[in-house]
């Protein structure tokens, strides 16, 4: 019996080493050699200028394994990605475009041959969610989903999410009292941890409380992914989607949780009709002209777990930097607190009306996304082959494009003395002189964020609840401007992951 494990290997090894074996094998070999090498051809071979290429990342040094904003600016500023340029992701060609006219070109006008996302994301989980979504499907979901972002229903959660922000300011103050100073990325991460749970799934979620409630530990298991996710991530980037999805999902488990949490909600608000406009039952509500729900169960439990993963960490990034350029310039800060005051008298109190009545805040946020936008780029798959525009360059299907936010946000051309703090950057008549897409912090066309006015909204109400309380200064350890950024980061993070600052009350300030 034993005697054929033996045996049988030698004879495999015997009938390897015969000719027509081994003639096959180097067939074989030759054939992967050459396409191999054709591929790191790709783009030299269609003219497009770009980094040289090499094993196995693709580039000299690249993703998935280098800082982000570092290798997007070394593509821009050394590799004629400024205008474009090509190289590769592992064995995936990608097109990086930083001219202002071809981004929009890719994004609006010639939307029809990039007209997607990339594909997969580590997980089946999301396979439902809008961003994934593709073509017609995609068109569909986003004509459903879109009237849930309108200012009219943005007004509905007002009430929900000043709530939130008042939680959030007395935090603050105990955080202040208590410790000496306060850590803003946890704080603001907190507050919109409560409002996306409140907003997307009808769950209060306290996190000023508790900030390791089951629901606060499931989310971050989405974006801190374990090695074991990784895997299946890098399977899907090197092998065909039928063999990378044999990996182990564990996105599918995380997933489960939040599904729960939905359907439970769901259950229980068509017994009980809600009077809640949140996102869960705006979605519920969304009917077709026989009055029946056009959204499944499972693609409600999608959209609303995208929500939190799309909008939790840019969000509360965005209110970050905003509070970290505020505390280092006080004479701006200074200026916000006085329209806050004087709109707030206006309207009579912290009203929807009253916060959309706040220019300069605006023009604070707007640049501090210029600065520091959370998405270093948008991305697009190309679909059908496209030639770039004045030139003879084809672009097959299934190439990826990068587009530079980051990069071309500092860009002194477009920005001069582009590390300065400058609001005023977004006044009408300066934002007139510039390239409708030279600031693109949600990224351009039809496919752009869903929820960036519910972003800013949020975003205002939380800043101005505390900025009617209190001032932000730096504290002891705060970092010099510009924030130094973390290397390992998908999105623009501050280094270490912590901003500590002093929040002194306004009277206090003053002095
Ligand atoms: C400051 C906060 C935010 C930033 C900077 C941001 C940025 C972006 C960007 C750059 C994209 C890709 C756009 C493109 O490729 O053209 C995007 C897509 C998306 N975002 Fe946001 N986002 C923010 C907040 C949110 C929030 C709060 C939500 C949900 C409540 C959200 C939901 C989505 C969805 C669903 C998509 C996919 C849209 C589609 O494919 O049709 N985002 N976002
Ligand atoms: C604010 O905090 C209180 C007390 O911790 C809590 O009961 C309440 O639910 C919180 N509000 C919101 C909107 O989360």
């Amino acid at each position: 019996m034993l005697g054929w494990l033996v045996t049988a290997p030698l004879a495999v090894l015997r009938w390897l080493i015969s000719p027509i074996p081994l003639t096959v094998i180097a067939v074989l070999a030759a054939w992967a050699y050459y396409s191999i090498s054709k591929r790191l051809d790709f783009w030299k071979s269609r003219g497009v200028p770009g980094p040289k290429p090499r094993l196995p990342w693709g580039t000299e040094y690249g993703s998935p394994f280098s800082a982000v904003t570092e290798f997007e600016s070394w593509l821009y500023n050394e590799h004629g990605g400024k205008k474009f340029c090509g190289f590769l992701e592992l064995q995936q060609p990608v097109l990086f475009v930083g001219d202002l006219d071809l981004i929009r070109a890719i994004t609006i006008k010639d939307f029809e041959h990039f007209p997607n996302q990339r594909d997969h994301l580590g997980t089946d989980f999301w396979k439902e969610t809008l961003i994934l979504l593709k073509g017609a499907e995609w068109k569909e979901t986003r004509a459903v989903m879109s009237p849930t972002f309108s200012a009219s229903k943005l007004k509905a959660m007002h009430q929900l999410t000043l709530d939130n922000a008042q939680n959030l300011t007395k935090y603050l103050q105990k955080q202040m009292k208590e410790e000496g100073q306060v850590e803003i990325k946890d704080a603001f991460g907190r507050f919109t941890m409560d409002n996306i749970a409140a907003c997307a799934f009808g769950v209060d979620c306290n996190s000023f409380v508790d900030p390791n409630s089951q629901f606060a530990k499931n989310a971050a298991k989405f974006t801190n992914f374990p090695p074991i996710m990784m895997l299946r991530f890098v399977a899907e980037t090197f092998l065909p989607y039928s063999i990378a999805r044999w990996f182990p999902d564990y996105g599918l488990k995380v997933g489960a949780f939040f599904a729960d949490v939905v359907m439970k909600t769901i259950a229980h608000r068509e017994k009980n009709p809600s009077s809640t406009r949140d996102f869960l039952q705006l979605l519920m509500d969304t009917k077709d002209k026989d009055g029946k729900r056009i959204l499944s169960d499972s693609s409600i439990v999608a959209q609303s777990s995208l929500f939190l993963v799309a909008g939790y960490d840019t969000t509360s990034m965005l209110l970050t930097f905003a509070g970290f350029c505020l505390a280092l310039n006080q004479e701006i800060q200074e200026r916000v607190q006085q329209e806050i005051d004087e709109a707030l008298e206006r309207h009579g109190g912290l009203t929807y009306e009253a916060i959309q009545d706040m220019p300069y805040l605006d023009r604070v946020i707007s640049e501090t996304l210029r600065l520091y936008p959370p998405a270093t780029r948008m991305e697009r798959v190309c679909a059908k082959e496209y030639t770039l525009p004045d030139t003879d360059i084809q672009i097959p299907a299934g190439t990826l494009v990068y587009m530079p936010v980051f990069a071309m946000h500092r860009d002194p051309e477009l920005y001069p003395d582009p590390l300065q703090f400058d609001p005023d950057r977004f006044l009408p008549e300066e934002k007139e002189k510039r390239h409708p897409c030279a600031y693109i912090p949600f990224g351009n066309g039809p496919r752009n964020c869903i929820a960036m006015r519910f972003a800013l909204f949020e975003a205002k109400v939380a800043l101005v609840s505390v900025l009617r309380e209190l001032t932000l200064k730096p504290a002891p350890e705060t970092p010099p401007h510009p924030m130094p950024l973390d290397p390992d980061a998908f999105l623009t993070t501050p280094k270490d992951r912590k901003v500590p600052l002093l929040a002194v009350p306004r009277q206090a300030a003053a002095q």
